[in-house]
């Protein structure tokens, strides 16, 4: 096992992720970490992360330094890597101006860590201060035009720091880096996989829950799947799920929920189906934050209600993933539209949280949903908003619009597929826009509801661009959606990017 210990960097869990890449597990630990744990996990190398600090910064983030003694190896990267420079008597002093972005390093020792590395590699780094003077016993490995030292070593010790970042894509001979550390530094075996994440995970979670009761809310999707089936797993049916169908869900999508998890993975699945109590609710609404706000807080109300009638419950599953993480602590972030997951913890409901997944990135959640045998269809799925195609009816939702876009959007998911795009693209789906425009078929004038399609590729949702479909997949697409959806006369094709458009509709 590897620790990461965690300096404040944005980057923590990426490196424990690359560490995971290589096959070794890692766990992220606070920087004032006592000396005394870290002797009892036993790690075989520890890995300090960057951090925003400056180690001359009131405040700065310091471990004991009793860590350099424990004799396990050290990679210190970035702020890291200035601390072990100092706590060791080297000099850090604050540069001028930063040193950002794509950088030349010329090796000036190619072995240890940077075995195997050419003589002029190119990293990724973004540093205010730098490492003048390494520490006695210290040799400068690596250097840069503006960082005298930007890697050092002592090999004896085993004690090593690196000014730029090897976890990040920029710096490309990075993973070799942290390979040289795992395997030929630290004599990691690098045979750890998803399999053994999961009776870890299984571990902990018996550990946490004893034989308290648990609940969790399943909306279908990849994270609260595999969050849940994980944690029946462990504790069996000390879980019960609750499922709330608001009736905005996609073709068949309420039927495929309760097959698998009920009758597939044999699991207590409370299904609440809150179709007539939305549709009351959602009547007339058209403004599509109050849409949202609206959804978000019934969905809460059934929640509890079921919650309520299966008694004391101690603990709530949530499908968190790293990425959440990040993101729920950012505050400063505009709302652009107030997201609501299917799932979220309702504000004054009493829970100790169980969040297996929260170290996880989606493709790690993907591996892992395959090693526990999810089905295809729920490890490939598309993102969906919670609020549903309620937000993807642009007007008034009825129960009329509600079908016409359900069958829609079976056309595209079916027509996506064949055409092998489904896992390609980020998400492909029908709007149903409440507009009615002019056609004919046969000799019969129609006045009927137009489809928009959204096809997007993208990255983290963040930013989009929409998919160069290829013209006969399009036309396909039209043609059924025409021929086969009632109610429709006219397709189009949305061919705005994110920003700035949005990817929803609403
Ligand atoms: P936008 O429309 O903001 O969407 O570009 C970005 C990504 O987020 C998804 N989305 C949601 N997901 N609850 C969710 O769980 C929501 O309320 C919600 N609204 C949008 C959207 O599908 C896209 O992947």
């Amino acid at each position: 096992m590897v620790l990461v210990m965690d300096f404040g960097g944005q980057y923590s869990q990426l490196i424990a992720r690359r560490i995971r890449e290589c096959g070794v597990y890692c766990e992220i630990v606070p920087f004032n970490t006592n000396i005394g744990k870290i002797r009892q996990m036993a790690p075989r190398g520890i890995v300090f992360s960057g951090g925003p600090s400056s180690v001359y910064g009131e405040g700065a983030p310091k471990c004991d330094p009793a860590i350099f003694e424990i004799d396990v190896p050290v990679l210190g990267i970035c702020y890291g890597m200035q601390l072990t420079a100092h706590s060791l008597g080297g000099k850090v002093a604050h540069a001028t101006s930063r040193e950002y972005g794509n950088t030349r390093l010329y090796v000036d020792n190619p072995e240890g860590l940077l075995a195997e590395i050419g003589s002029e590699t190119q990293v990724w780094m973004s540093h205010g201060d730098y490492i003048t003077e390494p520490p006695q016993g210290f040799a400068v490995t690596g250097h840069t035009n503006s960082s005298p030292v930007a890697a050092m070593a002592n090999n004896q010790r085993q004690i090593y720091g690196v000014q730029f970042h090897p976890e990040v894509v920029h710096t490309p001979e990075g993973m070799k880096i942290l390979r040289n550390f795992l395997f030929n530094i630290c004599g990691c075996k690098g045979d750890w996989n998803m399999g053994s994440f999961a009776d870890q995970a299984i571990g902990k979670i018996q550990q946490q829950v004893g034989n308290k009761r648990v609940l969790c809310a399943l909306s279908g999707g990849i994270d609260s799947s595999v969050a849940a089936v994980l944690v029946h797993r462990a504790i069996g049916d000390q879980l019960t799920c609750v499922f709330v169908n608001h009736g905005f869900l996609r073709k068949e999508e309420p039927e495929q929920v309760v097959k698998t998890f009920r009758d597939g993975f044999h699991m207590n699945l409370v299904y609440a189906d809150a179709v007539a109590r939305f549709m009351a609710r959602i009547e007339g609404i058209t403004d599509p934050e109050q849409k949202r706000k609206i959804i978000g807080e019934e969905f809460i109300r059934v929640f509890e209600a079921e919650a309520a009638k299966l008694g004391d419950m101690d603990f709530l599953v949530q499908g968190t993933l790293y990425p959440d993480v990040i993101e729920s602590g950012t505050a400063t972030a505009a709302v652009i539209k107030s997201h609501h997951n299917v799932g979220g913890l309702p504000e004054d409901m009493k829970f100790e949280l169980v969040e297996p997944l929260r170290d996880l990135f989606k493709d790690e959640v993907r591996a892992l949903a395959r090693e526990l045998n999810l089905p295809e269809d729920i490890v490939w799925r598309q993102p969906f908003p919670g609020p549903g195609l309620a937000i993807r009816i642009i007007g008034e939702v009825t129960a009329e619009r509600l079908e016409i876009l359900r069958e829609a959007d079976s056309i595209v998911y079916q027509e996506i597929k064949i055409a092998g795009l489904y896992r390609k693209v980020w998400q492909s789906f029908a709007v149903l826009p409440a507009m009615k425009s002019v056609g004919v078929m046969g000799d019969e004038r129609t006045y009927a509801y137009t489809i928009g399609l959204r096809i997007v590729e993208s990255e983290d949702g963040m930013t989009a661009d929409w998919v160069r479909l290829p013209y006969e997949v399009l036309d396909n697409i039209s043609r059924r959606i025409v021929n086969e959806v009632k109610g429709v006369n006219r397709v189009v094709y949305d061919i705005t990017s994110k920003p700035p458009a949005t990817i929803e509709w609403e």
